[in-house]
Formats: C-alpha cells, structure tokens, sequence
C-alpha cells in the first residue's frame, strides 16, 4: 500500500479538527443496517464528501458519513456507509475506511454485511456470525508494493475473524435472548445476484452466506492489525434456494426489520468490550 500512508497522515489531521472523540472500536454499516448511530451518546457526524481522500458512495439505501459517539464507556466511530468494488472502486478505495480507522487508533473492527443465506438452515433476518471469508473477489486489496510501516507483505489470515470477539458477540446476544448463526462468509465482487450454479457450487466449497462486500476491508484489517467481528445479516435465502427473484428493495427491507436486534446486540457487544 505504498503511498497510503501519506493520504491516511491527512485524513486523520482534518478528521482531528473536527472531533474529540478518539475511537478503539470501528464499526462498518451494511446497507439497512444504520441506525446503530441512533444508539451513540454525543453523536458528531462528518460527511464523507468533506474528508480529504474519501470519495463519495453512489449506491440507495447507503448514507455517506463516519459518525463518532460513544456505546457504553467505549468511544466508537461507525461508517455509515462503504465503498464497494462493484461500484467501481478500486480495492485500495474499498479499504481506505479500514486504514484510516486503524490510523486514528481503532484497534477492533466490526465489519458488518447484508447476505444471501446459501445453508438451508437459515431464514431471512437471521444474524450470523462470521467465522472465515471465502474471497471470490479476484484480486485483493493488498496488490502492490508493499508498505512495511502499514503491515506484512504476506499476512497470515488463520483467525482472520477474531474467536475471542465471536465468543463476547455469543455471550451478548444470549444474555438478550437471542442466538447468533455462525458461518462462512463468500465474498464475490457482484454487482449482479449469484446464479444457481454458483450458489450450488460455492454450497459445495463450504459457504453458508454470500455477499458482495465484508472481504476486502477484512483482508485490510488483518494485514493492519486490527482485531475482527463480522456480522451477516441474512435478508434472502441465495438463488435457487429463494423461490423468488431477488430485489435490492427486499434486502433492505429485511434488513432494516432485522435492524432493531443487530443494532441491540452490536451495542450490547460493544459495551461488553468496555468492561474488561
Ligand atoms: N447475494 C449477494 N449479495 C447479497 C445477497 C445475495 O443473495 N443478499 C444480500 N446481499
């Protein structure tokens, strides 16, 4: 990521001016699920157009914005809204968020997502834990030079998804009464829905979700230190196994139903973090 490290310097002195809050955990929001910035105490937000070397999203549903507050004692800083590759961007764009959270001194990353359910267990609105990716993406966003004062030229991705995190995550949401999936997350590029074909086949290769996000900010957590949670949202069951075609409108309609529950036990998690 030779290069980054200049562009993230300036992004994190503008963001400094403009708020107090130095955050330890990072939350990405995936499409539906953003009210979690309803549930911050002295919420600042800044748009993404007014930060130096953030673009600016382009997709319905997604809001712009890093909005900084706290959950519990802890400081959190929530990205409303993410750059995908099928939008265009480049995969070091995709990342950026996630470099420049872990520049401005997050530690923990949670990383969450709207997904097809490929293991016939699930029902739309079910929360699930991820506990490994599958990057159908082709290409990564650490191609290139590297940059040994951002991270490793070949990261080991063993953990990528933290157990520790995983295990707050299940206790959090037993203590509400409510039970996370686990499962394997595949990451494709999108911006078109999975045929049958390649539900069944990713099914054979051990995914339970798919999606079209979550992986290249996660490679970028990992090879920059950052510690990671990763929620799926199931808002319909992957193609072939619907038996309706899929609409964007619907999956942000099942996401914000499952939005009151992902955003108590996110919070819940986030607090946990707090106390130890
Ligand atoms: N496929 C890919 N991405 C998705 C899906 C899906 O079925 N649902 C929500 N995001």
């Amino acid at each position: 990521m030779i290069g980054m490290l200049e562009k993230l310097e300036e992004t994190v002195a503008f963001v400094r001016q403009r708020t107090a809050s130095r955050p330890t955990v990072g939350v990405i929001l995936g499409s539906g699920l953003g009210q979690l910035v309803e549930r911050m105490e002295d919420a600042t937000a800044i748009d993404y157009c007014d930060v130096p070397h953030f673009p600016a999203p382009t997709v319905a549903g997604h809001a712009g914005r890093m909005v900084f507050g706290r959950i519990g004692k802890v400081d959190v800083v929530a990205m409303q809204g993410r750059f995908h590759y099928y939008e265009g961007h480049d995969m070091r764009t995709v990342a950026y968020p996630t470099a420049f959270m872990k520049q401005f001194g997050v530690r923990t990353l949670i990383v969450s997502n709207s997904a097809g359910g490929i293991n016939r267990d699930f029902t739309p609105g079910d929360l699930m834990l991820i506990t490994d990716h599958i990057n159908l993406f082709a290409t990564n966003p650490l191609i290139g030079l590297n940059d040994e004062r951002l991270g490793p030229r070949f990261p080991d991705m063993t953990e990528a998804y933290s157990p520790r995190l995983i295990g707050i995550a299940d206790s959090a949401a037993g203590e509400m009464g409510l039970k996370f999936r686990h499962g394997v997350y595949a990451g494709l590029s999108g911006p078109c829905y999975e045929t049958a074909a390649e539900i069944r086949y990713l099914a054979h290769g051990g995914a339970d979700a798919v999606g079209m996000s979550t992986v290249p900010e996660v490679i970028a957590a990992r090879y920059l230190g950052l510690e990671v949670l990763g929620i799926s949202c199931i808002t319909n069951m992957a193609t072939g196994i619907a038996t309706v075609k899929h609409a964007h409108e619907e999956v942000v309609r099942i996401a914000n139903e499952a939005s009151e529950r992902f955003c108590a036990v996110v919070a819940a998690t986030i607090a946990k973090l707090g106390e130890d």
